[in-house]
């Protein structure tokens, strides 16, 4: 746990008044990402006591992946700066008669017990820090992940149509060696490139899905 002197003082409260808007108009993400599927299918599904297997989704939006996560019987903790996200989280985990921990929390207050999380997962929310800090949240993340536990991060890319993005607040579009960089403070075991097209083959998203361990 980290005390008040050791907390990083990142917030950015335009980043919560954005998604905030966001939240309010739209559905966000009613469906988890295909590669997350993969991800727990390969790493988690032949683990036993799925109950024990602690999960921390970095920026859970409306839910979608922490929904799958409690879906599959592991235990999840949402996080995200947007109260109308968080509350979409709950309700939908409750309509499935699922529970989980859901806090409305910035990433520069992050206070968790050392070695709680099996499993960090960033699902396209890192992507709206700048990069300087995200480089400080990995930090603290490493502290919360278990020595062996893993950090699965799906991110945009360099080349990516920028308009696609826009009214979503700050984002860097990622080189493959600005990933390598980013993620340096974890033993990277792949970095995975997505390609899909908008707009009739029109405009093109890049993401980069990251497998990472901790390594402590
Ligand atoms: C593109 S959405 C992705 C949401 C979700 N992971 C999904 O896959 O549907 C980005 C999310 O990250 C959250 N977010 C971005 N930066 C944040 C920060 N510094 N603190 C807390 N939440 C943040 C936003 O509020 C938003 O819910």
């Amino acid at each position: 746990m980290l005390n008040n002197s050791k907390k990083n003082h990142l917030k950015d409260t335009n980043i919560s008044k954005i998604w905030e808007t966001i939240y309010q108009k739209n559905s966000w993400g009613r469906y988890p990402s295909e590669e997350l599927v993969r991800f727990i299918a390969r790493n988690f599904y032949e683990k036993k006591n799925h109950a024990n297997i602690k999960f921390l989704d970095l920026g859970c939006g409306g839910g979608s992946s922490s929904l799958f996560l409690s879906q599959e019987g592991f235990s999840v903790h949402g996080i995200d700066s947007s109260k109308t996200a968080v509350k979409k989280t709950k309700l939908l985990l409750k309509k499935h008669n699922l529970s989980g921990k859901f806090q409305v929390m910035d990433f520069s207050e992050l206070n968790f017990l050392d070695n709680t999380f099996n499993c960090i997962i960033d699902i396209c929310s890192l992507q709206h820090n700048k990069p300087t800090e995200i480089a400080k949240i990995l930090h603290l993340l490493k502290i919360f992940l278990k020595p062996d536990g893993k950090f699965f991060s799906i991110i945009v890319g360099k080349g990516t149509k920028s308009e696609l993005f826009m009214n979503k607040g700050f984002i860097h579009y990622y080189t493959k060696n600005e990933i390598k960089k980013l993620y340096k403070q974890f033993k990277i075991i792949s970095i995975e490139k997505l390609i899909r097209t908008e707009n009739n083959c029109k405009d093109t998203i890049y993401h980069w899905v990251v497998h990472c361990e901790n390594k402590k």
